[in-house]
């Protein structure tokens, strides 16, 4: 027996107790470059896992029982009511932690973006309303100017996908790091998952030679971490808290020292920050608390009932809308990371285009297979205290998820609530914004509203769209 027809034989066996035999379909047609790629996907795939959750054995939840038991999580308020300490406490630990070089971030960029239509990496989108900075560009200065008030720079890790790794790369590079020290940015690229017929079952191809293979999800961030070595890179420069953040959204309050000081106070393992729901059936995550663990709901597993209900005063009584901003403490997620099965896996019915049994390709129009994903936030149930802070949706969340024409958390939107906000903080310093007017202001210029008021002059007069530039 020659080598091939070995190799064939083994892959074989291993792939057959499961009826997974149809992913070698092509074998004699594949050159032994393409064979060996396509065996060292499936040897990376646990068969006896997939099966599990092609079969569903590990998903049964009653989100009837679940939704009739929970309540508000511990929270504090945009107000700052909610706790024995005040904002300003909270901003003065969290400027100490920064200082002490004690916070990294971590972004995740590994997503497909497949609703926004971008064929580029998300981080890479154009959104700067008047600058057209890119994603990543608002995150890097944020950084700087983090890093330069505190005197200390903030380490950056950025997760990236087979999807999106080589592009996020050279863009890095090409930018000069976008004027971060080399030394302090680490991207590390997150696992995949295969995706199965929802029919069927079965592994899908997406050529002769590959299994349709997507990223695992950004729950898929603690593996990663670790596993690139990041997670012990933090622990050797001192790191004790991981800001994470999703790269598409411009305003999300990367490394902002009041929800970092909040996590302190709170001593919490895993803080998340939240907006207060709008209605009963807005599509965020429900976060909340049963049994007395935070944890989160989505807004499709969620009751109508329990979706409804309000307390006294008549505000909702499951409020807490999540945003997916974390701030999560390193020795937490070194624990978990010792037990990877404490994330469970989530499907989603997705288009996923294949090659048919002839060989030829399929653009499917409907939803035709099952992703398997985890999801950070399931980390939330297992952390000591875990704490809520609510930020008001118009200072800190203008996700970029869709296409233009949809009605929600498209670009337009988000550009125009970055223009939005950038002109309050201009007219409390005293600014005049002509109407229509466009404005944003770089990080690098003024961190906050406050130091406007040493940058501009009371009255200054804006007629015609303005970046205000470091
Ligand atoms: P979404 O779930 O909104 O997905 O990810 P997406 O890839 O941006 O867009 P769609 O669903 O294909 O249209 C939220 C955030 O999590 C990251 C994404 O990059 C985005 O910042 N993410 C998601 C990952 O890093 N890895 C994943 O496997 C999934």
């Amino acid at each position: 027996m020659g080598n091939a027809t070995t190799e064939y034989a083994s892959l074989e066996s291993r792939l057959a107790p499961y009826g997974q035999q149809q992913a070698l379909r092509f074998w004699d047609e594949l050159n032994p470059e393409q064979r060996n790629h396509l065996r060292d996907q499936i040897e990376s795939i646990d068969l006896d896992q997939l099966e599990s959750l092609i079969s569903g054995q590990d998903e049964e939840q009653d989100f009837e029982s679940l939704a009739a038991s929970a309540s508000p999580p511990p929270a504090v308020r945009a107000d700052g009511s909610g706790t024995s300490w005040t904002i300003e406490d909270a901003r003065e630990r969290g400027e100490q932690a920064l200082r002490d070089g004690e916070v990294a971030a971590v972004i995740v960029a590994g997503g497909q973006g497949t609703r926004l239509g971008f064929d580029q990496p998300k981080g890479m989108f154009p959104i700067g309303p008047v600058s057209g900075r890119t994603l990543f560009h608002f995150f890097a200065d944020l950084l700087i100017a983090t890093g330069e008030r505190y005197g200390a720079e903030v380490p950056l890790y950025v997760m990236t996908s087979d999807a999106t790794d080589t592009q996020t790369r050279e863009f890095f590079a090409e930018n000069q790091n976008l004027g971060l020290s080399a030394e302090k940015i680490r991207i590390f690229r997150q696992g995949t998952m295969p995706a199965v017929d929802s029919q069927t079952g079965k592994l899908l191809l997406s050529e002769k030679d590959s299994l349709a293979l997507s990223p695992d999800g950004h729950g898929g961030t603690v593996a990663a971490l670790v596993k690139s070595g990041s997670l012990d890179d933090a622990k050797r420069c001192g790191v004790k808290y991981l800001a994470y953040i999703q790269v598409d959204n411009p305003l999300a309050d990367l490394c902002d020292p009041v929800l970092i000081g909040h996590h302190v106070l709170s001593e919490s393992e895993m803080t998340t920050q939240v907006v207060r729901k709008r209605y009963p059936m807005e599509k965020v995550g429900n976060v909340v608390l049963v049994d007395a663990k935070v944890r989160i709901i989505e807004y499709s597993d969620l009751p109508q009932p329990a979706a409804e209900a309000t307390t006294a005063d008549g505000e909702l009584k499951l409020w807490a809308g999540n945003i997916a901003v974390h701030v999560i403490d390193v020795a937490f997620l070194d624990r978990m990371s010792q037990t990877p099965e404490s994330l469970p896996f989530h499907r989603a019915h997705k288009k996923v285009p294949y090659i048919d049994e002839s060989g030829a390709g399929v653009e499917p129009k409907q939803p035709n297979a099952t992703k398997f994903e985890r999801f950070i936030f399931d980390l939330l149930p297992s952390a000591r205290n875990a704490f809520v802070v609510e930020a008001r949706a118009s200072e800190s969340f203008a996700p970029v998820k869709n296409a233009e024409g949809a009605e929600t958390d498209t670009a337009s939107l988000a550009r125009a609530a970055i223009s939005d906000l950038h002109r309050r903080w201009l007219e409390r310093a005293g600014a005049v914004v002509d109407e229509g007017v466009q404005v944003e202001i770089n990080p690098r210029f003024s961190l906050s509203p406050a130091d406007l008021d040493r940058k501009i002059f009371a009255n200054l007069q804006i007629e015609s769209d303005r970046y205000f530039d470091r």
